[in-house]
């Protein structure tokens, strides 16, 4: 679905408690998941940077272009995570996914894990990983979770 700038959608959004009591509502991709392969054990929800959320939240989860490092995990030291539900949200922007680590151990494999895509084929434009609907950007197709890019005619993932 091709959202439109400062349209309102309803989207999953997790309702976080913060360590200081208050709660925030953060929108996320309804997939709750581990990427051992890259270096994330944990299971998590991805936040969609494409939506709203409040200037704290987007500061504190490092929030830039729609891309964060950062994830949703059931609990840590900062917030605990009351529920995912839906909520009307305004559209901010248009790209999001996960900001991937340039350099380093994970870096590394992240690379190896995504060069066991390359080729493969986004049946009904959803990434051969875990089926999300990717999100067309500047002529290609692209994951908002782990990035994997694709042509937008063949529907092959394409190297990095
Ligand atoms: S769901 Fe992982 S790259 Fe698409």
């Amino acid at each position: 679905m091709d959202f439109i700038i400062g349209k309102v959608y309803e989207v999953a959004c997790a309702e976080l408690r913060w360590d200081d009591g208050r709660i925030y509502v953060i929108p996320v991709i309804d997939h709750y998941h581990a990427d051992p392969q890259f270096g994330f054990p944990d299971e998590h929800y991805h936040i969609d940077g494409r939506f709203e959320m409040e200037p704290r939240m987007h500061h504190q989860l490092r929030v830039a272009d729609g891309r964060t490092s950062a994830v949703i995990v059931k609990e840590c030291g900062l917030y605990e995570l009351i529920r995912i539900f839906k909520r009307p949200v305004k559209c901010t922007g248009t790209s999001t996914g996960l900001q991937l680590p340039e350099s380093g151990e994970n870096a590394a494999l992240y690379q190896h894990w995504y060069e066991s895509y390359v080729g493969k084929i986004c049946k009904g434009r959803r990434c051969p990983h875990f089926g999300v609907e990717m999100l067309e950007t500047e002529g290609k197709l692209v994951c908002p979770m782990h990035h994997l890019v694709a042509d937008r005619h063949s529907l092959r993932v394409l190297p990095l």
